[in-house]
């Protein structure tokens, strides 16, 4: 990569130069006129060679040295000095001219392949979704869903090993309850058969809460249900499997409907049920190391409460107490999130990162977790990362009224594809790609830890920033190459062709930068950068082909150019869309 190879050169220059371990920072100029990349080394470093009396003499000095390589290279065009002194460097057509011809011929999926040989032994688990048995699938649920999937199709592109994991809330007390208000009040058949089989059980259970004001001994009988279901009693544990076969039925239509999949536990994930047995093992560890003794080394340590809890307190205060087993010894979500990632490290054998994607409500809790997991060795810093996301405020006055975040997906869906036929009625068919579409651009077009907006009217727009708009462009691209018969100018043209317009070149440069940006998106956990990218990219295109006669351009060479740049674009907004997770439609 050309950034690449400039930063290896000035890391170099900077070397001869007397200054140890340098450190060098590339980034794009915000005005593409000062060139492609700049760098602002001499700022950072004339105070520390005493031959310059300010950055600019240093900037000149690392230009002059930079010479033999540029001319070398024939990738550069300019090197030049801005402001202060910021170095700027300008890229040679001939760069783009290659880098375009050759994204040309790539399958899109090969534009990364630098990417793939550096990171092919690197192992990533990204943890998504996890919804609740017997619970609703909530908006937070679909965030969570569609973030996660985006970010392992990110790392997957470029080359990690990435393993999709889905921690299911199939397992706690509630399920003890559960298990009574069905017994009690619940009609098995009737609910087996009904249309919203999970709304039925959500009533069982609120109806238990309401029951239990009046007569709070059914909290006990709850209990020992769940004790029933963690000894194997046969009863407790097909009403419980019940429960998960109707919660997955639903899953399953979700997931479908979403393009969604993981790879963990034949498809299914490790939900929390999978650590019952690998609790007691994990919570002996955490006991034998975390000692009051050494509390203060170790900045937490384990003891037992005045009812007999047991809990993690930390040194610093800005960590409540953690509970891991309730005075009953009943176990809890946080002891089966450290027997889930104990059990990660055999059997991915010590992956590089494991990357949870959870509501930012559980900020706190998932940095107590991976706190501990650092003081017990298992993590170190920056291998455990909690992805956030942020709420959906509604516009819709129907929607906003319902208390919590708990709609039904269903309807949500439902609505979208309603919405989306509205938009090309002639072309039903494609209703349910642009829809889906619309809801999964709509998440993850700003950064995931803000809330998000959701308002029908902008989701669909094909005007604004929605997916829409970006696959609009993408059925557009595809449609010129289509009529313009490919072979007729594939593969690239000559190097007279090359003369290219402030439109044309504006889309060059982005597209580009493809490569990069998805590198940045993966390292920050923000498919927001990519989207971004994207959106820009849709607008760069619209400019050039409302302008420019593609198909009918005044000459063969600029037809020729034109349609290499037509399919590049098209390939990089359909396969970056693609790594969001978004399909782009035949036609629109
Ligand atoms: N099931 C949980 C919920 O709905 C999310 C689980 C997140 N993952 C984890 N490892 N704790 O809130």
């Amino acid at each position: 990569m050309i950034a690449d190879k400039i930063q290896k050169q000035l890391k170099k220059v900077l070397l001869e130069l007397g200054i140890d371990n340098p450190k060098v920072q590339l980034e794009h100029p915000a005005d593409e006129t000062h060139g492609d990349w700049s760098t602002n080394i001499a700022l950072q470093y004339h105070k520390q060679i005493d031959d310059f009396s300010n950055p600019r003499e240093l900037a000149e000095a690392v230009i002059e040295k930079l010479k033999p390589f540029s001319e070398e290279t024939h990738e550069i065009y300019k090197l030049s000095i801005a402001g202060p002194g910021f170095i700027n460097f300008r890229l040679a057509k001939e760069y783009f001219r290659t880098r375009i011809i050759k994204m040309a011929e790539m399958n899109s999926p090969d534009f990364f392949a630098e990417y793939i040989n550096k990171n092919k032994d690197k192992k990533v688990i990204v943890e998504y979704s996890s919804p609740n048995i017997a619970k609703p699938f909530t908006v937070g649920h679909l965030r969570s869903t569609i973030i996660g999937d985006a970010v392992a199709n990110l790392y997957e592109v470029l080359g990690w090993q990435v393993y999709r994991d889905n921690h299911l809330g199939d397992w706690g007390t509630q399920f003890g309850k559960l298990i009574y208000a069905i017994k009690t009040w619940g009609d098995r058949e009737e609910i087996s058969e009904s249309k919203n089989p999970i709304k039925d059980l959500v009533k069982l259970y609120i109806k238990f809460h309401e029951e239990a004001e009046e007569k709070p001994e059914i909290e006990d009988i709850g209990r020992s249900w769940f004790r029933k279901l963690e000894e194997g009693d046969d009863e407790a544990r097909s009403l419980w499997n019940w429960c998960i076969e109707l919660s997955w039925k639903e899953f399953r239509g979700i997931y479908g409907e979403l393009g969604i999949s993981f790879t963990e536990n034949n498809g299914r994930g490790y939900g929390e049920s999978f650590f019952e047995d690998k609790m007691s093992e994990v919570v002996s560890l955490l006991e034998e190391k975390l000692t009051p003794e050494d509390a203060v080394k170790n900045g937490a340590h384990y003891a037992e409460g005045d009812n007999g809890a047991k809990l993690i307190f930390f040194e610093d205060e800005k960590y409540p107490p953690m509970m891991l087993m309730k005075k009953d010894g009943a176990t809890l979500y946080s002891t089966r999130d450290f027997a889930t990632d104990y059990f990660r490290l055999a059997q991915y054998d010590n992956p590089d990162l494991i990357v949870n994607e959870v509501g930012a409500e559980q900020s706190l809790y998932f940095e107590q977790l991976y706190k501990v997991e650092q003081i017990m060795g298992w993590y170190k810093p920056g291998q455990r990362v909690h992805v956030k996301h942020g709420l959906y405020r509604f516009k819709d006055k129907k929607m906003s009224t319902r208390r919590g975040n708990v709609i039904w997906l269903e309807d949500v869906i439902a609505e979208a594809k309603k919405r989306a036929e509205a938009l090309s009625p002639d072309k039903k068919h494609i209703a349910h790609v642009v829809a889906i579409g619309a809801l999964k651009w709509n998440d993850l077009k700003s950064e995931t830890t803000r809330d998000i907006i959701f308002d029908w009217d902008d989701l669909l727009s094909m005007k604004g920033n929605s997916g829409p708009y970006i696959q609009y462009a993408t059925v557009r691209a595809k449609s010129v190459l289509r009529k313009a018969a490919l072979e007729e100018f594939y593969p690239g043209f000559g190097d007279d062709s090359w003369k290219l317009d402030k439109d044309e070149m504006s889309l060059v440069r982005h597209l580009d930068r493809f490569t990069e940006v998805v590198e940045q998106a993966a390292k920050e956990f923000a498919p927001h950068h990519l989207a971004t990218y994207l959106f820009e990219l849709a607008q760069r295109f619209n400019g050039f082909y409302n302008t420019h006669p593609i198909i009918n351009a005044e000459n063969s060479d600029a037809r020729e150019r034109r349609c290499t740049l037509t399919q590049v674009a098209a390939k990089v907004l359909e396969y970056g869309l693609s790594l969001l997770g978004i399909q782009t439609p035949e036609e629109m």
